[in-house]
């Protein structure tokens, strides 16, 4: 039957050419209930009895070769794959391993560091207090009359009648002195909020360092000193400090306090806007009634005081033009100061 020897050469042209995703196609193809073995056996039906049963044989060994070559062609095809799988999923134990990433300290962190170092060298200790304070101290204790513009609601964050986010960190003046009496040299770094629009240089949320140091015979040469020292220390032994006078409540007298500027070096540029000078913070003797509400003896003691902001001095020092960047997260910015 010259059908049967069709078929056969069609398989072994088939299968010579066979990718594994084609293997149930030519299965079927071949043997399925429609397939060309079944066509062969119905031609069996019209063909002469006396041939039907060799012809039948033909047809089957030829079935049964069919069967046996897709089940060869299966098992290396399976075989295939599993290698592949293998060979994709060993491991190179000789590829270097990635390097773990560590973590590194805030800019911020790290100036605050810097700070409390150059202090501590000093002699200074270090204080903390709470970022949510009460009226007392953020205000009353520190000589702040009710009617100072700093407690209006436009600038203060209130979480009650009596308690507030603190505005500064003056309040820690206070606490400091209430548990410690002089000698007293401290500094204290934290966070302070006011509802200001930020901008370049403003900030809901910033930090500010305090000091304060109590003793008998301190006088503003020591505070004049104290702060030249840091600012030298700080931004360099070139660095001058300038005092002018100006008023908070509870120092007497105070100043506001500005450094040359480390850009230009005083003779005036666009980070000074031409004057030479930085403005830092504020400072000043510190107030008699501001001891007398600590029971201190201000007949006894003086005390000095400033306040310097944190972000003003990272921006000063590492060239930064945005205190926005502080808080922005942005890896770019943060990376610089790895
Ligand atoms: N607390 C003041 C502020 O935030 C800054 C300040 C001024 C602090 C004078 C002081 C000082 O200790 O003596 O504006």
């Amino acid at each position: 039957m010259k059908e049967i020897e069709e078929v056969r050469i069609e398989f072994e042209e088939k299968i010579k050419k066979l990718k594994p995703e084609d293997l149930k196609k030519l299965e079927t193809y071949f043997l399925g209930r429609k397939g060309k073995v079944a066509y062969l056996f119905e031609l069996l039906r019209n063909i002469p009895a006396k041939e039907k049963r060799e012809t039948g044989q033909q047809i089957n060994e030829l079935k049964e070769y069919i069967e046996n070559r897709i089940l060869q062609y299966k098992q290396l095809f399976e075989e295939e794959e599993q290698q592949e799988k293998l060979l994709k999923e060993s491991i190179d134990i000789t590829v270097p391993g990635l390097k773990s990433e560590f973590g590194y300290l805030h800019i911020l962190s790290m100036v605050i560091k810097e700070i409390e170092e150059i202090f501590l060298s000093m002699g200074f200790d270090i204080m903390t207090g709470p970022e949510i304070e009460s009226d007392y101290y953020n205000f009353e204790a520190l000589n702040i009359p009710e009617f100072h513009p700093a407690r209006d609601l436009q600038d203060t964050f209130y979480l009650s009648q009596k308690l507030l986010l603190r505005t500064q960190t003056s309040p820690i003046q206070v606490r400091t002195m209430e548990v410690q009496k002089p000698p007293i040299r401290i500094i204290a770094i934290g966070k302070c909020y006011r509802r200001d629009a930020s901008d370049s240089s403003h900030s809901p949320i910033f930090h500010q360092i305090e000091g304060l140091v109590v003793d008998k015979n301190v006088s503003f040469a020591n505070l004049k000193g104290t702060l030249l020292e840091f600012t030298r220390q700080m931004f360099g032994k070139d660095t001058k400090v300038r005092f002018s006078p100006s008023y908070f409540p509870f120092v007497e007298p105070g100043a506001e306090t500005a450094i040359s500027c480390v850009i230009c070096k005083g003779k005036g540029c666009r980070v000074c806007k031409q004057s030479g000078w930085l403005e830092m913070g504020g400072s000043g003797m510190v107030h008699p009634n501001v001891l007398k509400n600590v029971d201190i003896d201000p007949e006894k003691f003086q005390g000095f005081a400033f306040g310097w902001g944190i972000e003003r001095i990272a921006m000063i020092k590492y060239s930064i033009p945005d205190i926005r960047m502080f808080l922005q997260n942005d890896l770019r910015f943060l990376e610089q100061f790895k």
